[in-house]
């Protein structure tokens, strides 16, 4: 069974309605404190200190998270996100926030990668995104009205890449400070010679 599955399986009816309510009881009281207590029994953490290494129940197969790895390359979310997700985007592109600060759970962030955001610049990976079956919001292009669609992204994912790479983000983006270290960099590259110069 797939990460993603088992996530799932723990998420209990009505936990992402829940996580949202979180996340805007978060942006109302704006002190962490006070939030983790609201979003305390959302299993893959609304404002919880640091999910991608805090949560010893979850642990990543290491050859997904590799796989994942090379989608967020192939996918240039990099451009706008930066290669260390942390909303530095690079070149002349627009600018996408942190996904390391991101506060949505590994469904929505597969939502959002899948779908892009209507009316916003975050593209759709997923080929079939507003193909009439609902899987976006519950928007098709048909009943779309005056709402602007998500441009297309670099590259269409399968439904295994789109599992792969939020594997990736939930092992190594998710809840870290958004300075990154030069190991994550090494991670990321795969070699010293561009940390060298980004750390120089
Ligand atoms: C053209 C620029 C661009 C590219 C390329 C891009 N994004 Fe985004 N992304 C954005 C912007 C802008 C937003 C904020 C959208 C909004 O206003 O809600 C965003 C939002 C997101 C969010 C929601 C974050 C949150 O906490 O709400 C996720 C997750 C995300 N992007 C992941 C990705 C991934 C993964 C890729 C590559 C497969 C990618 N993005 C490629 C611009 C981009």
């Amino acid at each position: 069974m797939s990460l993603l599955a088992r996530w799932g399986a723990v998420i209990p009816a009505g936990g992402i309605r829940r996580t949202v309510l979180a996340v805007f009881a978060v942006a109302l009281i704006g002190g962490a404190g006070t939030a983790i207590a609201v979003a305390e029994d959302d299993p893959p953490a609304a404002g919880e200190e640091a999910p991608a290494d805090g949560d010893a129940a979850v642990t990543y197969d290491e050859a997904q998270v590799e796989a994942g790895l090379q989608v967020y390359k192939e996918g240039g979310c990099r451009a706008c996100h930066g290669w260390a997700a942390n909303g530095v985007r690079e070149g002349e592109n627009p600018q996408g926030p942190s996904l390391r600060a991101s506060l949505l759970t590994p469904e929505l962030l597969r939502l959002t990668i899948a779908c892009g955001r209507p009316g916003a610049i975050m593209p759709r990976y997923d080929q079939q995104a507003y193909n009439m079956d609902g899987r976006c919001y519950g928007i098709d292009r048909f009943n779309v009205g005056d709402m602007q669609l998500p441009p297309r992204g670099r590259t269409n994912f399968s439904q295994q890449q789109l599992d792969d790479i939020v594997v990736y983000l939930m092992a190594r983006v998710v809840g870290l400070p958004n300075q990154p270290t030069y190991d994550e960099c090494l991670l990321f590259f795969g070699d010293e010679a561009p940390c060298d110069a980004i750390f120089r």
